[in-house]
């Protein structure tokens, strides 16, 4: 047996180690080398060593500590040792990721490394804004950057494999995971999908500070039906393609190394037993040459969901229809083998999904040194270092919008100002992190006031006014709102009376947003509400800053305070960003990418709506048009929007021609002038309107965008190109055209714009 495994690793050291360069982008003879050791390695595979690898095990325990021993969890150091895992989640630190991966190649008879997993969401132990805020800076190369850093410092724990970037589109704020999405548009989030995808694999994936990354939740999941998460989504194909598909092709464009399948079922058929996804569309139309990975006991819930008899049946469906690694399900590993030998799976399958698994073992460069990620010495020297801050100090400034600044309230002086800053988050060094935080240390962000309190020519005192929580809020456990204690409130109106500004601080804890944190309400949670209204009742001055995962509706806050700036969930350097801000050091330059409804009646609601029939008044008394009896249609703040402490001017729109054609494209130019008295940065942004179309087509599409900087008076000639590609749409014909007709184009600061032209498509 010695003499046999022997061989086996001296073969495998000898074929493996000359595929030494694995690169992201590789060329077709790189790829095809590693197509060969794949191919090699293969040959010498039992049936049950290859089912090994399509199974991925929480590592809950520590190795050298107890064994879990209930259960399926009860076999799981065993089947690590006989070579039956592929993979492992939440084994984090450079030490801890080489005990494990010490026993796969040590101690299996092939001695194939693991591919370690975790949810790097916005960060690994120093974090960005939540998704949602960074997507607010529309500044892809910033948001790229901030992908890099957190693989830098993820990968230096021993993580070669992340779980993002979420690229769900989504429209209703009740559902909490939109605070790890990219927003309501499929443009933007295609581009952004595109630009994390980017940032953390690199150029180059065998590097030992770039990651994989994983396209999820394939598909659907953000239209959980009245954003109860894991919820039934029933969409058309036409929503499928044009809407929700788009930045799942954009990440494999970008040659994203994995995909998530979710939790969801999508008309029907569970994402994860869903054929028509994974082996049409993302394996077969895409061309798409990585592996799928289950959502978390996904298959298993395929019984729940009422489409499979049991957990054999289930193992059946997600294989056959193109899911290649079960998380903690447990079901390939106790039944695929048997289906195989029951002739009941093909095992092709098998051979398909195994392939893909080692080949991007391979691209990570773990067969050429199993250990590269765990070097801990280089994790001491990368967690948290300067670089990895500015960078995530950059988007969080980046990521801010200001939503209202009446009077010019803000920026605020630097000397000179009694200030009173009051709610529960203006010292809150746990909230700011916000969901998903992965190894963020409890408390380690800076805090609004410990931001504030770097400028020191103003005088600041802060009053909690309400607690928000009780207790220290968590990841797994639901989080308990005050709404009793209003023992402080008294206090605060008192200190607010005699100051110059106030700034209140509000808005949902880290841990209100995030996985399983639906919402029936998108108020202030808590006793927030109250305190901002008794607090104005003495003091108008007062600056809002709001902390939150999701859009909130806050009319009442709109009508009444004069200056709103929403600053999200910032992650570690959040009071830094905040306070430049307020201070007038980084001129806010953030616009929204999911729209703020006014109240929560009108949720969904998204920019790119369709027309209806009856889109507006017809005048006298006639009730019978698309609204509300009780509410405007209107958002209270539209897709795009966001203001600067300058202004901005767009004027002289010209199209080229009217006409577009095969070999001429439109040129839309317009002039865009600084009309206010800071230098700013201003997202200019061009929609398009499909007037008629074989399916009716949104009202507007954003087609393109580009952030401009100018100095006061200063005006910028800008231009976007046209052409019939980007009328492309998902037709009746069931097929990606571009439909003749009449079209319309308008340019704006955001989706609510104001020039606007005419052209035909022939
Ligand atoms: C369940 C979540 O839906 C998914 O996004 C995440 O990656 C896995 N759990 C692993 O933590």
């Amino acid at each position: 047996m010695n003499t046999l495994k022997n061989i086996l690793v001296l073969f495998l050291i000898v074929v493996l180690a000359s595929c030494s360069k694995n690169i992201s982008k590789m060329d077709a003879s790189e790829s095809s080398m590693i197509s060969k050791k794949v191919d090699s390695l293969m040959g010498l595979m039992t049936l049950s060593e290859k089912i090994g690898q399509m199974n991925q095990y929480n590592g809950f325990w520590d190795v050298t500590g107890p064994v879990p021993n209930e259960g399926d969890a009860a076999n799981k150091y065993d089947h690590l040792k006989k070579g039956l895992v592929g993979s492992m989640l939440n084994v984090l630190g450079a030490d801890e990721v080489r005990k494990v991966q010490k026993i796969a190649v040590e101690e299996t008879r092939l001695g194939i490394p693991l591919i370690i997993g975790f949810d790097v969401i916005h960060g690994y132990k120093t974090l960005s804004p939540i998704p949602l805020a960074e997507s607010a800076s529309w500044d892809l190369e910033a948001i790229e950057n901030s992908a890099k850093m957190a693989a830098e410092e993820a990968a230096s724990a021993g993580i070669n494999w992340t779980f993002a970037p979420m690229v769900d589109i989504s429209r209703d704020a009740r559902w909490g995971r939109v605070m790890e999405g990219a927003g309501e548009d499929p443009y933007l989030g295609s581009l952004i999908a595109k630009a994390r995808v980017k940032g953390f694999q690199g150029n180059n994936l065998s590097l030992p500070y770039t990651i994989a990354a994983c396209a999820k939740h394939f598909a659907g999941y953000g239209f959980a039906e009245a954003g109860r998460d894991y919820n039934t989504v029933d969409v058309s194909i036409s929503t499928l393609y044009n809407t929700i598909l788009p930045p799942f092709k954009a990440a494999v464009e970008a040659d994203v190394k994995t995909f998530m399948n979710a939790f969801n079922i999508l008309n029907g058929v569970p994402a994860t037993g869903n054929r028509f996804l994974q082996r049409d569309i993302l394996k077969g139309a895409w061309g798409f040459k990585g592996f799928v990975v289950s959502d978390w006991g996904s298959m298993g819930e395929m019984v729940t969901h009422g489409y499979a008899k049991d957990g054999e049946e289930a193992a059946k469906m997600a294989v056959n229809a193109g899911s290649d690694m079960d998380m903690e399900s447990y079901l390939y590993v106790k039944y695929l083998e048997k289906l195989v030998n029951d002739g009941l799976v093909d095992i092709a399958l098998i051979d398909d999904a195994v392939k893909r698994i080692l080949t991007v073992k391979f691209e990570l460069g773990l067969f050429d040194d199993p250990y590269k990620y765990c070097n801990s010495a280089r994790e001491k020297e990368i967690t948290g270092n300067k670089k990895i801050h500015e960078a995530v100090l950059d988007v969080a400034k980046k990521s801010i919008v200001l939503l209202k600044n009446e009077n010019q309230l803000l920026p605020l002086k630097k000397e000179g100002l009694n200030i009173a800053v009051m709610g529960p988050l203006g010292n809150d060094k746990h909230s700011p992190l916000g969901s998903w935080r992965g190894e963020a240390a409890d408390n380690s962000a800076v805090s609004l006031m410990e931001g504030l309190q770097l400028y020191t020519g103003n005088s600041i005192t802060h009053q909690m006014g309400v607690k928000l929580t009780e207790g220290l809020p968590n990841f797994t456990t639901e989080t308990i709102i005050n709404t009793t204690d209003r023992t402080g409130i008294t206090e605060a109106v008192a200190a607010a009376k005699n100051k110059d500004v106030v700034i209140m601080v509000l808005g949902e804890h880290g841990f209100q947003s995030g996985e399983g944190r639906s919402r029936t309400s998108l108020s202030l949670p808590g006793l927030q509400q109250e305190l901002l209204e008794a607090v104005y009742k003495v003091n108008k001055n007062i600056v809002l800053v709001l902390m939150n995962g999701r859009p909130l509706a806050i009319e009442w806050a709109d009508k009444n305070i004069p200056a709103i700036v929403e600053a999200w969930h910032l992650g570690t350097e959040s009071g830094n960003a905040i306070a430049q801000v307020l201070y007038g050091d980084y001129n806010p330059s953030g616009k929204l990418t999911m729209t703020f409804p006014r109240n929560i009646g009108q949720v969904p609601i998204y920019y790119n709506h369709k027309n209806t029939g009856r889109p507006t008044y017809p005048g006298g008394n006639s009730v019978f048009w698309s609204h509300y009896i009780d509410e405007s249609n209107d958002p209270l703040y539209e897709f795009g929007y966001g203001l600067s402490y300058t202004t901005f001017k767009y004027e002289n729109l010209k199209l080229s021609t009217n006409s577009l054609t095969e070999n001429n494209d439109i040129e839309v130019s317009f002039t865009l002038t600084n009309t206010g008295n800071f230098e700013g940065k201003e997202v200019a942004q061009l929609y398009i309107r499909d007037l008629y179309a074989s399916l009716a087509r949104p009202v507007k599409e954003l087609k393109g965008f580009e952030m401009l900087s100018l100095k006061p008076n200063e005006s910028k000639q800008v231009s976007f190109r046209i052409d019939r590609k980007m009328l492309e749409f998902y037709s009746a014909n069931e097929k990606w055209e571009t439909e003749p007709g009449d079209f319309k184009v308008f340019i704006g600061g955001s989706s609510k714009t104001v020039l606007e032209g005419y052209f035909e498509c022939k």
